[in-house]
């Protein structure tokens, strides 16, 4: 579905790891097969992360524009910038984040460790403004790409969680498609994907994905925007330019996206009672580390899914890991006893 698409390679150059959590299907029962897609350890650049594969498609029109700064917004613990600091520092241009109070969250390093510090590290120079929490089109961001023109340099823009960019959902279109060929492998059929949804592009492009064999609606998105009219908008769309764009036969339907809300509750970056022990059952079953953000609220869904038998018995479920670690720093309070 993808062959017509210039891809610049940001991720590793094998398939990211399928993991069976044996350990984690036991203590939710062990009537459901829990199975992990890492594309947390999805590269080498800066402990990588979902945004490297939708970057993988966009650093070729930036290039191919004559840019040499990417311009990016996220909130202050953005894993996003983070990203777009690394693919900038890997391709040689220059880096400008917006990076605004998304999160009603206090800490006292919140604004210096994890992913800010990791992309002031690679040299990207980091805006912090006091703008609130929003996935749309941001007119921070549309100023900062107005300053670095104004300063006589050639900006390339990259949306909020490189989502509503024209090309930011083949990314994971292209998950879906490396997924289907390790199932040949394995000798396997994951009947749902569990996926944290914010700025929309991740699940849009395995809607898209997995369309072709019957598998749209069985992609689950869990909310952690808090916002999920908006999101569930955001997502329907993308999906379809990205269907339209690549030339898929089969139209999108509502039925196509499943987006559950129940789980992003205090805010968006701030974690529930039942989110922090999610986050500490994975890290204590598989030693996987989820963060407070995005895969804590997704991990809490699948948990939740799972004992309410939404899941039924006998599934083999694909969790999807997007990343995000590196926002842990920022709640060292929260877990300070674990
Ligand atoms: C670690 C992590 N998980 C999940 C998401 C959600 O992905 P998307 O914004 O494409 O919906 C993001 C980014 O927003 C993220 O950084």
């Amino acid at each position: 579905m993808l062959k017509k698409f210039e891809r610049y390679p940001l991720t590793f150059p094998h398939p990211t790891p399928i993991e069976r959590l044996g350990r984690l299907s036991e203590a939710l029962g062990g009537k459901v097969e829990i199975y992990a897609k890492r594309d947390d350890c999805n590269s080498g650049l800066a402990l990588g992360g979902n945004k490297l594969r939708k970057l993988e498609y966009i650093v070729p029109d930036a290039i191919a524009q004559g840019a040499d700064t990417l311009v990016s917004i996220g909130g202050v613990q953005s894993n996003h910038t983070r990203m777009v600091a690394a693919t900038a520092a890997k391709i040689g241009m220059k880096c400008v984040v917006v990076q605004e109070a998304w999160v009603p969250h206090e800490d006292a390093v919140y604004d210096r460790v994890g992913n800010i510090l990791l992309t002031r590290l690679m040299g990207a120079e980091s805006r912090i403004v006091e703008d609130g929490f929003d996935i749309g089109i941001r007119r921070s961001w549309e100023d900062a790409i107005q300053s670095v023109r104004d300063a006589g340099g050639k900006p390339y823009g990259i949306p909020a969680g490189a989502s509503v960019h024209p090309l930011g959902g083949l990314g994971y279109v292209r998950f879906a498609e490396e997924v289907r060929a390790q199932e040949a492998e394995m000798g396997l059929r994951f009947d749902y994907i569990i996926v944290c949804v914010v700025t929309g592009s991740t699940q849009a492009g395995m809607i898209v994905g997995f369309k072709p064999d019957g598998r749209a609606s069985r992609v689950i998105g869990i909310d952690a925007s808090g916002t999920p009219e908006q999101c569930r908008a955001q997502v329907a769309s993308i999906a379809r330019n990205t269907a339209s764009l690549i030339g898929l036969k089969d139209a999108i339907t509502d039925n196509d996206i499943v987006i559950i809300p129940d789980y992003a509750y205090p805010a968006y970056g701030v974690p529930s009672r039942e989110t922090n022990e999610a986050i500490r059952l994975a890290a204590r079953t598989e030693a996987m580390i989820t963060d407070p953000v995005y895969e804590g609220k997704s991990m809490q869904g699948l948990i939740d899914l799972v004992a309410k038998g939404t899941i039924p018995a006998g599934s083999k479920v694909l969790y999807a890991h997007l990343g995000g670690a590196p926002a842990l720093n920022g709640y060292a309070y929260t877990y300070r006893n674990g």
